[in-house]
């Protein structure tokens, strides 16, 4: 469920037309409601806590909206936060999320971006090959300060949306195998300058089928059977983010519920503190992209064109992955629905959100919403072509907020300079 409705014919978010928004910020922006983060959170975490899951850490996954209000929010409701760089651990920092409740992720942190996760003390490193812990072990000597580390597992299973998602495999990059990991456990456990205290995995993203959760999680509560069962100490399982989310005619997702069902199957007394890293069950219906029509281009042979003033810079899913949003009009008008090819004003035939989608009747100047796209839309924009990134607004109840605002063009030419020698 989200709070992007019609009401009195105006597609708005929460209490504030998305018009009023454009009015005030221009467009393209992305758009978020508060009452939707809070409304994901509330139902992942009672959904776990339901099951019999007590004190999880939801380490929301930054890289899904890293926006700093977003994470406050999130922050405000006792969310910890799964980073992946240097960056990602500031923005949780600055955002009000205690050291204590962040993750380090990732497959390639530099000695510098190890350094810093030690200094500011996260709750855990986690290990993604051999050559890494080594990497942090030296760190952690050099700094004089033992890290704390989960190695984080690749389970070897298939799932995920699509292929550039699915991370599960041995043949992805991700993580150790199970032997690596019971190997490097033990030598962990004998070097001054670790502190291994879990084991971790993540096997994909926009998963609709709990049956590969499933596997994987009960591969995972093996494995801490058997580093307990070696007499080693194993205090958390991190099972990792991955949850699909109803994106508009595509397979319906498991509900938290089912979801907390299956994590409480697998982890049945296992005596450890479980952790979580969603992240687009928790921000992608939170947030909208809104766009404008610049006109309808109309060719001899047929198709019809419907051109925006967002582009495949400030939401690159469709490009990437053949993504699909709903993409409605903000003040729907009566006419024919027709098929349209949704572009953008970039120089390349994949800046197309959509071809031959059936749509209802638009005019140049109309507002259109592309729907979930708060999770791994402001996020992976760019300024590619030179467009200023897109900005970004939260609303609360009948309040707005530009909580990143657009740059102008003086802003972002002044980033750069010219070489000393033109
Ligand atoms: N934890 C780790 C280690 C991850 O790599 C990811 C996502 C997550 C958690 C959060 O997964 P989620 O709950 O959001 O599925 N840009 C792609 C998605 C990439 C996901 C990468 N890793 C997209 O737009 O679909």
């Amino acid at each position: 469920m989200n709070h992007f409705e019609l009401r009195d014919g105006e597609l708005s978010c929460e209490d504030v037309p998305l018009a009023a928004i454009a009015e005030a910020v221009g467009t393209p922006v992305y758009i978020y409601s508060t009452a939707t983060f809070e409304r994901h959170y509330t139902v992942l975490r009672d959904a776990l806590e339901a099951e019999g899951v007590r004190d999880p850490l939801i380490a929301f996954a930054v890289k899904a909206n890293s926006n700093l209000a977003v994470l406050r929010t999130l922050a405000q409701l006792g969310a910890g936060a799964d980073t992946v760089s240097e960056g990602e651990i500031r923005r949780a920092l600055a955002a009000g999320v205690p050291p204590e409740r962040i993750v380090f992720s990732g497959v390639g942190k530099t000695r510098t971006e190890i350094a810093f996760a030690l200094s500011v003390g996260v709750c855990e490193i986690n290990v993604e090959s051999e050559p890494e812990m080594i990497a942090i072990a030296q760190v952690a000597e050099s700094l004089g300060r033992r890290a704390t580390i989960a190695f984080r597992v690749n389970p070897d299973v298939a799932a995920g949306g699509h292929a550039k998602i699915a991370t599960g495999k041995s043949e992805n990059k991700f993580g150790v195998s199970f032997a690596e990991a019971e190997r490097l456990y033990a030598n962990a456990t004998n070097n001054a300058w670790l502190k291994p205290v879990g084991v971790a995995c993540h096997i994909g993203s926009q998963i609709t089928d709990l049956a590969p959760m499933a596997e994987a999680f009960s591969k995972m509560a093996g494995l801490v059977r058997r580093l307990k069962g070696e007499g080693l100490e194993v205090e958390r399982l991190d099972l990792g983010g991955g949850l699909g989310v109803p994106y508009f005619n595509q397979p319906e997702p498991p509900s938290p519920s089912e979801y907390a069902k299956v994590v409480a199957e697998a982890t049945r007394g296992l005596d450890v503190t479980l952790a979580f890293e969603p992240g687009r069950v928790i921000a992608a219906n939170a947030g909208v992209l809104l766009a404008k029509v610049l006109h309808i281009h109309e060719r001899p042979e047929g198709r019809r064109f419907l051109v925006l003033d967002a582009a495949m810079n400030d939401l690159l899913r469709p490009a990437m992955y053949d993504a699909y949003h709903d993409i409605r009009a903000v003040s729907p008008r009566q006419g024919p629905v027709r098929p349209y090819d949704v572009v953008g004003p970039v120089c390349e035939t994949g800046d197309t959100f959509t071809r031959d989608r059936d749509l209802p009747a638009f005019e140049a100047g109309d507002l259109v919403a592309f729907m979930s796209a708060g999770a791994y839309g402001a996020s992976m924009a760019s300024e590619y072509n030179s467009r200023p990134l897109v900005p970004e607004v939260l609303v609360k109840g009948s309040e707005f907020a530009v909580v990143r605002p657009r740059p102008t063009y003086e802003e972002m030419l002044a980033r750069e300079t010219t070489a000393p020698w033109l």
